[in-house]
C-alpha cells in the first residue's frame, strides 16, 4: 500500500551538519514530498511528544527538541511507515542494526539523530503537525497527499 510518513532530523544531527547526508540516504530509498526547517517552542515540543508526558525522560526530551532547529521531511512509498522505522533503527543507536540511520548518525538514546512516526501512534497527526498545508486523503485505496 502506498503510504506517507514523517521523519524529523533532530537538533543533534542538525548541529553536526548531517542534514544533507541524511536527506541523501532517504532520497536513495524513498520519495520526498516535503521538507521544512523549523524550530519548536516548548509548547509545540510538549504537544508533539504528548504521548511521553509523565515519563522520566519527558523534560529532557522537550529541552533537547527545542535546543536548536529541526528538519521535518514528509515521505511517500510502499508500506513506508514500517519500512522507515526499520530504516531508522532502534531508539538506542548502540542497539540499532548496522547501516540504519541511528547506527550511523546517532550518539545516545536521547541524541539519536532522527524521529520517525510510529504507525501505531497516529502518523497522520504528526504529518499534519509539521505540514498543515497538506492533507492526506484516506478515502482512497492508496494514501494520497494534496495541497489544501
Ligand atoms: P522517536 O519517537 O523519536 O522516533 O523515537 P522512538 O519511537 O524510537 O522512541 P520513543 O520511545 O518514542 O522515545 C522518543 C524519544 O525520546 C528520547 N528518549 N530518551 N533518556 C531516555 O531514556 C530516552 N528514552 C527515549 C529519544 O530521543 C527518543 O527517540
Ligand atoms: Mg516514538
Amino acid at each position: 500500500m502506498l503510504e506517507n510518513t514523517l521523519l524529523v532530523i533532530k537538533p543533534d544531527a542538525v548541529e553536526k551538519k548531517l542534514v544533507g547526508e541524511i536527506i541523501k540516504t532517504l532520497e536513495n530509498e524513498f520519495d520526498i514530498i516535503g521538507i521544512k526547517l523549523t524550530r519548536l517552542n516548548i509548547q509545540q515540543a510538549e504537544d508533539f511528544y504528548a504521548i511521553h508526558k509523565g515519563k522520566e525522560f519527558f523534560a529532557g526530551l522537550v529541552e533537547f527538541m527545542t535546543s536548536g532547529p529541526v528538519v521535518a521531511i514528509l515521505l511517500q512509498g510502499e508500506n513506508i511507515q514500517e519500512r522507515l522505522r526499520k530504516f531508522v533503527g532502534a531508539t538506542d543507536p548502540k542497539k540499532a542494526e548496522k547501516e540504519t540511520i541511528r547506527a550511523k548518525y546517532g550518539s545516545s538514546v536521547q541524541y539519536n539523530a532522527v524521529h520517525a512516526s510510529n504507525p501505531l501512534e497516529n502518523p497522520e497527526q504528526e504529518m499534519a503537525f509539521y505540514f498543515p498545508e497538506y492533507f492526506i486523503d484516506n478515502n482512497t485505496q492508496d494514501s494520497k497527499i494534496n495541497r489544501k
